[in-house]
């Protein structure tokens, strides 16, 4: 079978890693793909742009693929998975209909709502209600969260510790068009105070099954503190995800989901990620989006032990429910290297050296490409060292290791991944 993997970063380099690993892979194409990507059944081609559509479904009847994984949500939100309908190539994701779980926090609310599904109490607000939205800040509890409905790239959501924060946080959105259009309605709801965890569910739009669960570490700085980026490190297991919790996950989180979108008519296909707060010990949905966390999935792909073409095979044929996922009892760590300056405006250009993998870690490429014979960085987060161990601590010391190693001028990463467990 041949597998087209979409996407260029980290995320998209495990799963064209994990595909290739099965016996029934024959090729794995990744498109554009990144220079770690061209190696053993996987090769790259870089001259087709993730967004050029038609280009992608051209080269996909050429090749005959037989299924296109999807790794980031714009592809998804703007209709790619719509583009191949009727075609032999089968798209591991969702429709633009279903990826509106992703695209609009406004649907997405009412969605939970409409289906008891336990979230944080909200209101939604269109441009033309400014002062009824400044009126309901004016009694909100402290913090309060707004959020732009649509995409903002990850930072669409302001935690507002004051009012006339929050007030100066909704005009930027609502007047000063911040984030264009996606800021034009803004859903205010209720902080909740918790840990955060990310579960992944795979869909065949009838059945479900459910992936290892990982934590992502969102800010810049350590223990937390600074910036939100795309994320720079990812733990899996998360401690505190016990069997009792995951029940819980289960069936008060995913099972009225997978409900909810089937009374609605929507055939969701690929992955679900759910952000979830564990708010004394109660699950509550954060967000969904319609991919694969990055960099939870460099954590999540090593702990799964099935061949990822029968995967998708059972998600073609809608029996998903007969998949049994095997999940591996070991601790995985992801550290992301970053350039100077991320999650704003940052280097690059900078020559990589000493980054292969080795026994001990697996390293993805994210911003990296080749210049003159060099290979230098070209992105915030540059690579994603991965390890696996008996134990959190030992996991985290191998991928601590390679985070040393990978040379490049002002590399930045967290030393402190997974440091709530130690
Ligand atoms: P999102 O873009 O929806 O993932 O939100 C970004 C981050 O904001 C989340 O990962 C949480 O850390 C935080 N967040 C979003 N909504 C809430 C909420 N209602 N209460 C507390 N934190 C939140
Ligand atoms: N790591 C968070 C995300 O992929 O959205």
């Amino acid at each position: 079978m041949k597998v087209a993997v979409l996407g260029s970063g980290a995320r998209e380099h495990a799963l064209a890693h994990a595909i290739e690993k099965s016996p029934k892979c024959e090729k794995v194409y990744a498109i554009p793909g990144n220079p770690g990507m061209s190696i053993m059944k996987i090769e790259c081609v870089s001259d087709i742009s993730a967004n050029d559509f038609e280009c992608i479904k051209s080269f996909c009847r050429e090749k005959n693929i037989d299924f296109l994984i999807v790794g980031p949500e714009a592809p998804l939100v703007q209709g790619i998975a719509d583009i191949f309908e009727g075609e032999n190539t089968f798209v591991i994701g969702p429709n633009a209909r279903a990826a509106r779980l992703e695209a609009s926090k406004s649907f997405t609310k009412f969605f939970l709502t409409k289906y008891q599904i336990p979230t944080a109490s909200y209101k939604v607000f269109h441009k033309t209600e400014i002062q009824e939205a400044l009126e309901h800040i004016k009694t909100h509890t402290l913090p309060v969260v707004l959020k732009a409905d649509g995409l903002a790239a990850g930072k669409g959501v302001i935690i507002a510790q004051t009012r006339s924060d929050a007030k100066e946080a909704l005009l930027s959105m609502m007047q000063q068009d911040k984030f264009g259009k996606a800021g034009h309605t803004v859903v205010i709801e209720e902080f909740m105070q918790g840990i955060e965890l990310s579960t992944f569910v795979l869909c065949d739009g009838k059945h479900y099954a459910i992936l290892p669960e990982a934590k992502d570490y969102k800010r810049i700085g350590e223990k937390d503190k600074g910036l939100n980026t795309g994320g720079m490190g990812a733990i899996s297991p998360v401690p505190f995800a016990n069997e009792a919790f995951m029940k819980k996950v289960e069936t008060e989180i995913v099972q009225p989901t997978i409900q909810g979108l089937i009374q609605e008519g929507i055939e969701y296909v690929g992955v679900l990620f759910i952000g979830l707060m564990n708010v004394n010990g109660r699950p509550k949905v954060v967000e969904f989006n319609c991919r694969f966390g990055d960099p939870e999935a460099q954590v999540i792909l090593q702990r799964i032990e099935n061949d990822w073409i029968e995967i998708f095979e059972h998600i073609r044929k809608q029996n998903l429910h007969e998949c049994r996922i095997k999940i591996k009892k070991v601790h995985a760590v992801s550290i992301v290297l970053a350039s100077q300056g991320y999650p704003e405006q940052f280097e690059t250009g900078k020559i990589i050296t000493d980054y292969p993998s080795t026994e001990e870690y697996v390293v993805y490429h994210a911003g990296t490409k080749w210049q003159d014979g060099q290979l230098v960085s070209a992105g915030g987060r540059v690579m994603s060292i991965v390890a696996q161990a008996d134990s959190l601590s030992e996991a985290k010391s191998k991928a601590l290791k390679g985070a040393a190693r990978v040379q490049f001028e002002n590399k930045y990463y967290r030393k402190d991944i997974g440091f709530e467990f130690n």
